[in-house]
């Protein structure tokens, strides 16, 4: 069995309904939602189809979280796509992958262009395969002046190795006297991670079961609230959204502090 592409074209050129946004108070939004987007091969294994048929049905999926997005009003979506770990995976996944990337951005141009959606990436995209590197870059250049939705993908992207640069770049402030050690504060290293400027992820949802952060914005998600689903990746829909962002509602967010309630 193959995903059969134009029915699910015939499908998505009908909007999904807002319905299930009625049911969220939109002054309790987070402003900055991210998803670990897991289980594109358990998926397609369990309906007998190759993993890339699966990576397919998971941009399908991502679609229409960004579509949901935008009409919520979310601030920043961010997703992850592509782990500096992902480079273990067999090569032709890989390529697979980079190709997809590529593929799927000059297809969604439209659609983000029409959502006003701004993009940024997450991670080392200069180590991509030229192509998908250029097609990136181009993206990135014509939805620059858009002033709606960031959607922020992480490819190539790993914690450590944000983490690990950033200390890179504050040693050579410091080394050439632009920064006094004794001045380096939070902000010091936020402006210095690849999520400069955008807000840290107040929820972080993580489809298909798996209890961990697999290296994912570590020092960002300090203070955000976790979503589990068991649900895996392409059949996670905006009604799973809604129940995600209305746990996330629920939920008392003290800091540290104690509850307002
Ligand atoms: C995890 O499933 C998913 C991925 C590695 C890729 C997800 C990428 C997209 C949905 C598209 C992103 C689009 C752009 C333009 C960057 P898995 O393969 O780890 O699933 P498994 O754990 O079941 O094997």
């Amino acid at each position: 069995m193959q995903v059969d592409e134009d029915k699910l074209a015939a499908y998505f050129a009908d909007e999904p309904s807002d319905a299930p946004f009625s049911h969220l108070d939109r002054t309790r939004l987070p402003r900055h939602v991210s998803i670990i987007m897991d289980g594109n091969g358990r998926w397609a294994q369990a309906q007998g189809l190759s993993r890339s048929e699966g990576h397919k049905a998971g941009i399908v999926a991502l679609r229409e979280i960004i579509t949901a997005s935008v009409r919520l009003g979310i601030d920043v979506l961010s997703a992850y796509a592509f782990s500096t770990e992902n480079w273990n995976r067999p090569a032709h996944e890989v390529n697979v992958l980079m190709h997809l990337f590529a593929k799927t951005f000059i297809d969604e141009l439209p659609l983000l262009k029409r959502e006003n959606v701004r993009v940024v990436f997450l991670g080392d995209i200069e180590a991509l395969p030229k192509k998908t590197r250029e097609v990136f870059e181009y993206g990135v250049e014509a939805c620059k002046d858009h002033t709606g939705m960031v959607l922020a993908l992480a490819v190539n992207y790993g914690a450590r190795a944000e983490l690990t640069r950033a200390c890179r770049l504050l040693a050579q402030d410091v080394a050439a006297g632009r920064v006094d050690p004794a001045a380096i504060d939070e902000r010091a290293i936020s402006s210095r991670l690849y999520t400069a400027g955008l807000p840290d992820p107040e929820l972080v949802i993580r489809t298909s079961g798996e209890l961990r952060l697999s290296n994912y914005l570590l020092w960002q998600v300090a203070y955000a609230e976790f979503y589990v689903t068991d649900t895996y990746w392409p059949d996670f829909n905006r009604w799973d959204y809604v129940r995600a962002l209305l746990s996330f509602e629920g939920r008392d967010r003290r800091f540290g502090g104690l509850s307002k309630k």
